[in-house]
Parts: C-alpha cells; sequence; structure tokens
C-alpha cells in the first residue's frame, strides 16, 4: 500500500516545532498532510506554519463547524491511510491508551480505521515513568506502532530516552511501514556478512564485508511481510527487530545454520562474503612469534549457496556477485554455474563497507541496472524484483 493521505496529530511539547519539518518532508514526498492540533500543541507553535505548509487549514477544535456535516471527528480521517502523532506527549499517549476522547485528535484516534503510528517526545523521567511505560505497552499491545524515542541531549538539558525521533528518521519509518507487502506469507533466509574462519586462539581469516547489505535485505523483507531468518557472520549492526536472528562465525557455522532452515524456505537471498577457504588444522593455542616461516594449509569451503540451488527442489535462490573487474560478464557466469534465476552484480571497490551502491541485476530476461542509492533503497527495489520473478515462477 502507497501512502498517499495522512492526518498529521501534533500534541504539546517542545518537539512540535519538528512536526513543521515533518509536514514539509512529508509533502514534498507527494503525501496530502492534514494538520489535527491539540490545544497544547497551539502553545509551541502556530497553526499558521501547517497551514502554509501542507496547504490545508489546521484543526484543533472538535466542535468546530468549517466541515461541511460538523463531523470533523470522522471527516477528517475519512481517506486518510494512517494517522501519525508527532510529537505524542506522555498525557497524550494515557489518554489514548485509556480510549478517552475528550479533544479532537483524541476523538480522531477513537473513530479511525486507519492505522495509528505515535512519536513520543518527552523529558527522560516522564519517559521513564511507570504510568507512562505501560501506557506504551498498552498501546503496542492494540496494535499502534511506537516510533522511538531516541535518545540524546534533552530541551530541558537532561540526558537520555524522551526525545522525538528526528522527522527524516520518522519519514523513514513511515516508509518502511507502508512498503508493498510482496512477501507476504513467506519465508526468507538470508545470509549476511563476513564469515571468519580460525588460524589459532585469538587470529582468524576474514574479509571487510560489513553486513550493511544483507542487513538491509533482512528489513526489506521484513517490510515486505515476510518471515525472516537472518545468518550472520560478526557484524558491528544490530539485528532487525522481528528477524530470527542466527550469529555464526565460519563458513561450515553458516551452512550448518542454512541446512537447519532452508528446507521450510520459500527464497535464499546469499549476501554473506563467504570466505573461499578454511585453516586445516587451527591451532587451540595462541601460535608463537618465531623467526621462521609459517605455512598454513587451507582448504576450501563448501560452497553455501551452490549447495542450496543444487537441491532437488530448491527454494527462489537469489546470490550476490562482488567482483573487481568485468563484473557483469563474471557475475552472469557465477549466476549460471550456480544454477541461480537472478544474482546481484557490484563493483567490490564501490561497494564493501559504504552505504551507497549501485547494482545490476542479472537474470534470465537480461540485465536491470539499480543506479548508486543507498542500500536501503536498492534492497527495497530488489525486493521488488525477487517478488516479480517469484510470482511469475509460481504461477
Ligand atoms: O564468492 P562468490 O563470488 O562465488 O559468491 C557468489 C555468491 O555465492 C554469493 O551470493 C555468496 O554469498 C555465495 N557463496 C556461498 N558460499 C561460498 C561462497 C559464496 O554461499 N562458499
Amino acid at each position: 500500500m502507497k501512502l498517499k493521505r495522512i492526518v498529521l496529530g501534533v500534541t504539546g511539547g517542545v518537539a512540535a516545532y519538528k512536526a513543521a519539518e515533518l509536514a514539509r518532508l512529508l509533502v514534498k514526498d507527494g503525501i496530502d498532510v492534514q494538520v489535527v492540533m491539540s490545544a497544547a500543541a497551539r502553545h509551541f507553535v502556530g497553526a499558521a506554519t501547517f497551514q502554509a505548509l501542507t496547504g490545508h487549514p489546521v484543526f484543533s477544535d472538535l466542535w468546530d463547524d468549517r466541515v461541511d456535516n460538523g463531523m470533523a471527528h470522522i471527516d477528517l480521517t475519512r481517506g486518510a491511510d494512517a494517522i501519525l502523532v508527532a510529537p505524542a506527549s506522555a498525557d497524550f499517549l494515557a489518554k489514548l491508551a485509556q480510549g478517552r476522547a475528550d479533544d479532537l485528535l483524541s476523538t480522531l484516534c477513537l473513530a479511525r480505521d486507519c492505522p495509528l503510528l505515535v512519536a513520543p517526545a518527552m523529558n527522560r523521567q516522564m519517559w521513564e515513568a511507570p504510568a507512562t511505560q505501560r501506557n506504551v505497552a498498552q498501546l503496542s499491545s492494540d496494535g499502534v506502532t511506537v516510533l522511538g524515542p531516541d535518545s540524546g541531549e534533552q530541551a530541558c538539558g537532561e540526558v537520555g530516552f524522551g526525545r522525538m525521533l528526528e522527522p527524516e528518521a520518522l519519514l523513514d519509518a513511515l516508509d518502511a511501514r507502508f512498503q508493498p507487502k510482496r512477501f507476504s506469507g513467506l519465508k526468507v533466509v538470508i545470509t549476511a556478512g563476513p564469515t571468519f574462519e580460525t588460524i589459532d586462539a585469538v587470529r582468524g581469516i576474514t574479509n571487510p564485508s560489513s553486513g550493511k547489505m544483507g542487513y538491509a535485505v533482512a528489513r526489506a523483507a521484513l517490510e515486505a511481510g515476510a518471515e525472516v531468518t537472518l545468518i550472520s557472520g560478526r557484524t558491528c549492526l544490530p539485528p532487525p527487530r522481528d528477524a530470527r536472528f542466527m550469529p555464526v562465525m565460519s563458513a561450515q557455522d553458516m551452512l550448518v545454520a542454512v541446512e537447519a532452515v532452508i528446507d521450510t524456505a520459500d527464497i535464499f537471498i546469499s549476501v554473506a562474503a563467504v570466505a573461499d577457504y578454511y585453516v586445516l588444522n587451527p591451532s587451540e593455542q595462541k601460535i608463537k612469534k618465531d623467526a621462521h616461516i609459517l605455512t598454513l594449509e587451507l582448504a576450501p569451503n563448501p560452497d553455501i549457496l551452490a549447495s542450496i540451488s543444487s537441491r532437488p527442489k530448491p527454494p527462489f535462490c537469489v546470490g550476490f556477485a562482488a567482483e573487481s573487474e568485468n563484473i557483469e560478464e563474471y557475475a552472469e557466469l557465477k549466476r549460471r554455474r550456480k544454477h541461480l534465476p537472478l544474482i546481484v552484480a557490484n563493483d567490490v571497490k564501490e561497494a564493501v563497507g559504504s552505504d551507497d551502491v549501485r547494482l545490476v541485476l542479472l537474470d534470465e530476461a537480461g540485465r536491470h541496472v539499480l543506479e548508486k542509492a543507498d542500500k536501503q533503497t536498492q534492497a527495497r527495489l530488489l525486493v521488488a524484483h525477487i517478488a516479480e520473478l517469484y510470482n511469475t515462477r509460481n504461477q
């Protein structure tokens, strides 16, 4: 579902000034924004600001007679795809949790038939108060999406949790929430990050893969409604909250983890940078330095992706190929050798560890270029492409 129309609720808090920037970004994104302010919000920012930014009059009063049939509490959310309350004050969260409806915004929230998202913003002690935590837990279990809060310096000078997420982050969260559910009902297994092959108690062979692309693909698959298992080598990234997370070290560990879950998977996306070799006889103790040449005996690792794609009934397999030269040619050779319906080619110099990347998708129909963009955007486009191929194959 594409987000086309939103009611932006603004309640009383210093962060209300950031809601103006959020309204601007939403409008810039092509979304029709109707602002509804609480009475307290008007102490922090003027309605004229929102009116100018959104091109719509701002409403606050339950008894406003500017709405034709006198039913502002119903009419304003009619046709809206979502209500986002940002900032959501402690008092407003309490009101929502109790289902109270004593002003226009709380009444709209109660009388809605669209998703409700809230971005809490308050002093850290107000946020940590048992009553607020109770209210937030209640709202989550009622199906309300709680975005943030962030931690950091607060307007009151204290430091802690309670800052509203920045407008850009809220826009990203909305974007994620309203991605089309292309993977609905599908189980997706994703490998990510580097592998680590032990040499001795403190050393190993690894590579500079950051895991960013694989984690972005996992998030995009979750947004698209999939049940996701993320099998990851060591990275510095937090695992996506709703994924089943299986941390691994070596290629052999990764293979074991993949084999444990792949039987029921519909789609396998192999993003991991798997080491091609492992050390035959790793030392349990730290190898002592001496003047002699040290020889490591290396043996080839299993090819995880090839072993899955060559099964009699494989899931839909997608590979990644990071190359330093003849990128598309080498990637296409790998796609054929590993019997993959789709491989994603990228330039190793540009892709490893970076935030932005250019991708070329190679499939039976040819090449599809995804011009340089951030990895999350690319992951969403990749998910859309996989869904198309997957659906065609299963029709
Ligand atoms: O390393 P290579 O370029 O062959 O990687 C191509 C694809 O195969 C990638 O998707 C990678 O995750 C996968 N692969 C694997 N096991 C290996 C080597 C690569 O699953 N041992």
